[in-house]
């Protein structure tokens, strides 16, 4: 394995799946799709495995095809370090030069779509240049194709898109889970600094177990008001099965929560259970940044389906 780089904070399986990629002898393995949000550190991971092996990286811009075109000229150029520039009238010449220049290790072209949008025919050039006879099997570099616009990333490899099987990777860099965001932030001891900012930078913990809603209203017809929930998860449906719903959560930051909480829980769950959801087994979860009075403390030690959660043991 190639040995990730020190300054790359955890990613550990998303390293080692790069780096069997690029370490791949097998002649199948050509072309890779890395995907994910922004910001979630996919260039900085592409970068980092093109400097360990030598590769060469492309980053596209919102540009027109000439431009575009224009700019890949002088990187690929750069990067055979002849210092003079590439013209190349169009795709088709950028990308035979592309593997007679690189004939070995990985080439990243990174924010894809903006080249796509730009020049919608590209996939099928690639498409061409991976399959037998194309130019890509001149060489034996591997292509990392590499973006966050999702619709775009996703139908790169659908349903009958051009590149459709033919890659060996589909990486999906997820934004970090809580506990890794908290140490890379180097708050895991401070609980309280360290649900703030993945409330406000990290990812959404609940985006784990979907589907989950946000603040959905529960209409309540005898106080003719309606309910809200902070937190609703609900099983993966089963045909001709009444859903069933997992979890209602209420979470508050700067006070103690109490009995009357747990009550307007259990107030939900049973409206939905009217309602033809199966709240059997449903969970009835209050989170506090300021913890829990005594009351609440005893109403669910004395029952499995209630659960506190501070920030400790958040
Ligand atoms: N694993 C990581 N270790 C250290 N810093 C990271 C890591 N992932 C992301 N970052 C930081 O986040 C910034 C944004 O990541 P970036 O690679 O630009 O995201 P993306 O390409 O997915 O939009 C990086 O420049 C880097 O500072
Ligand atoms: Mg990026």
């Amino acid at each position: 394995m190639i040995p990730k780089p020190d300054h790359v904070f955890a990613r550990d399986a998303e390293w080692s799946a790069l780096s069997r990629f690029a370490e791949s002898r097998a002649s199948s393995t050509r072309l890779g799709v890395v995907s994910g949000r922004r910001r979630q550190g996919k260039t900085f991971l592409l970068n980092a495995l093109a400097e360990a092996v030598g590769g060469f990286y492309f980053v596209a811009a919102d540009d027109t095809e000439t431009e575009g075109l224009r700019r890949f000229g002088e990187a690929l150029a750069f990067h055979t370090g002849g210092g003079g520039q590439y013209h190349f009238a169009n795709w088709d010449q950028a990308i035979e030069r592309l593997y007679a220049t690189v004939t070995d290790g990985i080439i990243v072209i990174d924010e894809f779509p903006y080249l796509a949008k730009a020049s919608p025919v590209l996939p099928s050039l690639f498409q061409r240049a991976l399959d037998p006879g194309g130019t890509a099997r001149r060489s034996a570099a591997k292509l990392l194709l590499c973006g966050s616009a999702m619709p775009v990333m996703g139908e790169l490899l659908a349903g009958d898109a051009p590149l459709r099987g033919r890659a060996s990777l589909e990486l999906v860099v997820n934004p970090m889970d809580y506990l890794t965001a908290a140490r890379f932030w180097g708050c895991e001891d401070d609980h309280g600094l360290a649900v703030l900012l993945h409330s406000v930078v990290g990812g959404t913990p609940a985006y784990r177990h979907e589907p989950v809603y946000s603040d959905t209203p529960v209409s309540d017809p005898a106080g003719r008001t309606s309910i809200q929930v902070d937190v609703a998860a609900l099983a993966p449906g089963e045909p001709g099965r009444p859903a069933r719903l997992l979890a209602l959560g209420e979470a508050k930051w700067g006070k103690a929560m109490g009995l009357r909480h747990l009550d307007r829980l259990r107030r939900a769950r049973d409206l939905l259970a009217v309602r033809k959801y199966d709240t059997e087994g449903t969970r009835l979860i209050c989170y506090s940044g300021a913890g829990f009075d005594a009351e609440l403390r005893t109403a669910a030690a004395s029952d499995g389906r209630t659960l506190l959660i501070d920030l400790p043991r958040l």
